[in-house]
């Protein structure tokens, strides 16, 4: 170490049951496959394990048949002496727009009350005012508040405007920084740089989040231990590596004996990872299809961007279109005042650069939530939009200069009326303002007593019934392909919890 900074342990996040199987399993992860190995992973003695938010809310009732508050309280039983910690996309709560206030703050009571002891909570602007309503919530419920600065690089993002942004954060409440390096842009000598600054200049914790995507993050993070971070993000090694977290086991191994070893119980971690590496497998067909991609940087595309534009583009039968929406990309996202590319800025960047490419000619179609963005609907973008781009989306009108929330009426009651006696809860009433079209029909199955399994083996008993039939039915005459279905500029911006833009 260049100097001992920080002679303290170093505490470690794991991100296992969130970020890890989001980032490469497209976040199937069912619950019965965490459950078991809880009780060990119980006793590694991690400073906390980020278990739910992000896409998992989402991903558990659309493609897992699961109540996302069911898993939290479970989850909590199996883990009584680790803190639990969530992604909190600030006023975008665990969805992909602006909520109401009184929806984020009954969410994050509720989501207190179920098992969550520390939010971190990110806006995908870097805008402070689409934090501080979370922030002061999660506060007031006394929880660990965790304010992210979401880490991009662009000429409006200097290691100067972060450190102001983490002391802004810290004066509205803070309790712990985390730089969150969503797409692993994150080298490890400006690691050095930003922890040391932060160190400097802000008394609270700092806790870095990093992505392996570009293949740097196991170095980074050292990079960031030597600097004197206090907390870092790793997953188990059987589902560290690709577009996730670095792996735990190797850090602890490269921090054995010095000051800032961890204390971690290798033998332990390797029978955990033992355990993951069994689950993967049944999860083969979500895998994400990108492992190190250095790509990354040249474009400052995250990795799920990337694999999402692939499959967007080859449903369009525009593969070949892939280098030029590449090179694309970066010119938008400038165009757009240099949003990092996180949820949901990630969608809105992505969708105009394949559209500009598609259509050959650039800003021809622009999507409604393109123009919300310029409005100022999701919050002020770190840099000035470009003046002819503003002009071509929304004419000579003005942004908005205030919080977007502020212009959102409440949303509860409306919620409550609109699911009646389906909702058993304040979680289900919730879910519902949430992701109304993927809850309605969660709880109606839920109701009904009936879930994908009975589904599935229905869908089989179809298919085998139909091909017995096949069997002594006449030679089928040939019928026409199916049509290709109508485009659609928001098929482009990828289903939530797809492994696709949808990621962080
Ligand atoms: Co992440």
């Amino acid at each position: 170490m260049a100097e001992a900074r920080e002679a303290k342990p170093v505490r470690i996040t794991d991100t296992s049951f969130r970020d890890a199987h989001q980032s490469l399993l497209a976040t199937r992860m069912r619950t019965e496959d965490m459950l078991p190995i809880a009780p060990k992973m119980d006793q590694v003695g991690f400073h906390s394990m980020e278990v739910w938010g992000g896409a998992t809310f989402d991903s558990a009732m659309r493609y897992l048949n699961e109540d996302p508050w069911e898993r939290l309280r479970l989850l909590k039983e199996k883990l009584p002496n680790t803190p639990l910690q969530m992604l909190l996309r600030a006023q975008n709560v665990v969805g992909y727009k602006h909520y109401p206030d009184d929806i984020v703050e009954r969410f994050i009571v509720r989501a207190k009350a179920n098992g969550i002891d520390i939010f971190r909570i990110f806006d995908a602007l870097n805008d402070p005012r689409n934090m501080a309503w979370a922030m002061k919530i999660a506060k007031r419920e006394g929880a660990h508040v965790q304010a992210a600065i979401c880490y991009t690089i662009s000429p409006v993002h200097t290691i100067e405007k972060y450190v102001e942004m983490a002391k802004e954060l810290v004066d509205m409440g803070a309790d712990s920084i985390c730089i969150k390096d969503m797409a692993g842009l994150l080298s490890p000598y400006v690691a050095y740089e930003l922890v040391s600054r932060l160190k400097q200049e802000i008394e609270v914790p700092i806790q870095l989040h990093t992505h392996y995507t570009s293949g740097m993050a196991t170095a980074t993070v050292l990079k960031a231990i030597e600097a004197g971070v206090d907390i870092v993000d790793t997953a188990i090694s059987s589902l560290a590596l690709g577009s996730s977290q670095p792996p735990v086991e190797t850090l602890v191994a490269i921090l054995k004996g010095t000051p800032r070893d961890p204390g971690l119980d290798l033998k332990l971690l390797s029978e955990i990872a033992e355990y993951f590496s069994k689950v993967r497998e049944k999860y083969k067909a979500f895998e994400a299809p990108l492992r190190v991609d250095v790509n990354v940087l040249r474009y400052q595309i995250p990795g799920g961007m990337l694999s999402n534009l692939v499959a967007q583009l080859k449903e369009q039968k525009a593969l070949h279109l892939l280098p030029k929406v590449l090179e694309e990309v970066p010119r938008v996202r400038e165009e757009l005042g240099y949003p990092p590319l996180v949820t949901p800025t990630s969608q809105i960047v992505g969708t105009q650069a394949v559209l500009n490419v598609l259509f050959g000619e650039r800003y021809k179609i622009i999507p409604q939530e393109v123009k919300a963005y310029i409005k100022g609907f999701y919050g002020r973008p770190p840099a000035p939009i470009d003046p002819e781009v503003k002009k071509l989306a929304i004419g000579d009108e003005e942004p908005i200069n205030c919080r977007p929330a502020d212009l959102i009426p409440p949303g509860f009651e409306k919620a409550k009326e609109e699911i009646g006696p389906l909702a058993k809860s304040e979680e289900d009433i919730l879910s519902y303002a949430l992701f109304p079209q993927v809850a309605r029909p969660f709880l109606e199955r839920r109701a009904k007593g009936t879930g994908f399994k009975e589904e599935i083996t229905a869908a089989i008993a179809a298919l085998l019934n139909l091909r017995r039939k096949k069997k002594v039915a006449p030679a089928p005459v040939a019928q026409p392909r199916p049509m290709q279905p109508a485009f659609s500029p928001w098929k482009l911006a990828g289903r939530p919890g797809t492994g696709g833009w949808v990621r962080w």
